[in-house]
């Protein structure tokens, strides 16, 4: 049995049981031991899932596009931050930093980076990456640094925070019951037990849960306090600019409606397969669950953030101004043959509504100046966020 395994169960035999977010949460980020916490790389197609950044730099270029429109609408201040979430080693970054140099774009010279990263392997890659820029690449300040202009960037960060999975029971108070985590005594493998949740952790997932419709009996229903309280502080990380949210994700009663969802949505993945089986080997699978994204709004807006849209990574695509990068890649004087293959292939994954296209892209503005203001004005939409009036593919 893998150290970190052992670890949970001796929390277990303490407490009897743990919640699925605290087993989740040592399963992802124990310290040396969890699933984004060791030297192996998860994202990408050596890895365990494919996201937009690793498929093609092509949705980079589009966030290069609406990055520079914050930025011009914000007067070009001297300094403007990139602050991303789980920004991995980069690969989002990178594409967008590439995309500025190649353009020469002004903003390149005002660019600093700031970004939130568990993984303490992706972000010393990051670092060196960086460094190899000409002249070191932007300046990386820490996490924290008091706020300035910016533009705010979490690509499937937020389906990676630890969430409660709660199930129906009529008989239970509030007509739920928790689903936790225990020692099966015969079998001896990790299962599931129903219980009440801890009374602080039901403190805080009443509110949450508080414009529910009951759940059917035996539903499943995943409930993220972290993607609350994370959402909540987003407002205060730009004195102005842009919050840019991409995930897969659903309006919460979507999420709860028990003629599609009755299992919920949880999943663990392991080299490019999902499984629902959440409980095995902790620490060697990605635990995943949709983004509940009335839940994302409503805190990010009681942090302060002002919601722009709420689009996909299809429409986002096909109305960020991404024509002239399409155009390079087919037929600039680099292109290739090859080039142009990988840029149709990734478009047809990232443009499908069933599959990438249809991930959700949340857009907020933070501040009141008349600046931000101009990033909000519904009559001259940001790159990415008007409707589109045809397919990029
Ligand atoms: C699904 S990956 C996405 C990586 C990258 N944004 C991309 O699109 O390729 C999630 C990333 O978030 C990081 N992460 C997960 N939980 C985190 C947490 N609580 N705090 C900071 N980073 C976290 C992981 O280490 C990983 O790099």
């Amino acid at each position: 049995m893998e150290e970190l395994e052992r670890l949970i169960r001796e929390e277990i035999q303490r407490e009897g049981s743990v919640s699925f977010a605290r087993f989740m949460e040592r399963a992802t980020l124990e310290p040396g031991l969890g699933y984004y916490a060791t030297p192996q790389r998860r994202a990408g197609r050596s890895g365990d899932f494919m996201t937009a950044p690793e498929l093609h730099p092509i949705l980079g270029a589009a966030i290069a596009q609406l990055a520079t429109a914050t930025w011009e609408r914000l007067g070009r201040p001297a300094t403007f931050r990139w602050r991303e979430f789980g920004a991995g080693e980069g690969t989002l970054l990178l594409t967008v930093l590439d995309y500025l140099a190649r353009e020469r774009h002004p903003l390149l010279a005002a660019l600093e980076v700031s970004v939130t990263e568990a993984n303490p392997h992706r972000l010393a890659d990051l670092a060196a990456a960086l460094k190899q820029l000409p002249a070191g690449g932007p300046p990386l300040v820490a996490a924290g640094s008091p706020p300035i202009a910016g533009i705010v960037v979490a690509n499937e960060f937020a389906d990676a925070l630890p969430f409660h999975i709660v199930v129906g029971r009529a008989a239970s108070p509030g007509g739920f019951a928790e689903r936790r985590v225990t020692v099966d005594p015969v079998t001896n493998a990790l299962t599931w037990a129903e219980g009440a949740p801890d009374p602080r952790v039901a403190d805080r997932l009443a509110p949450l849960m508080a414009g529910w419709p009951p759940l059917t009996e035996g539903q499943l229903a995943e409930i993220s306090p972290a993607t609350a309280d994370w959402a909540a502080t987003l407002g205060a990380e730009l004195t102005e600019g842009v919050v840019l949210v991409l995930d897969y994700g659903r309006e919460g009663v979507d999420l709860r409606d028990p003629s599609s969802r009755m299992a919920g949505t949880a999943l663990a993945y392991q080299g490019h397969r999902a499984t629902a089986d959440l409980l095995s080997e902790p620490g060697s699978r990605d635990l995943t669950a949709h983004v509940d994204l009335t839940l994302l709004r409503t805190a990010a807006q009681a942090g302060g953030l002002r919601h722009v849209v709420s689009t996909n990574q299809a429409r986002f695509l096909a109305s960020a101004g991404v024509d002239s990068e399409v155009a390079r890649t087919r037929s600039g004087p680099e292109a290739t043959l090859e080039g142009a293959i990988a840029l149709r292939s990734a478009l047809a994954q990232l443009m499908d509504p069933r599959r990438m296209g249809g991930f959700a892209v949340e857009v907020f503005v933070a501040g009141r100046s008349p600046g931000a203001n101009a990033l909000a004005d519904s009559a001259s939409p940001l790159p990415g966020t008007a409707a589109p009036n045809r397919p990029l593919v």
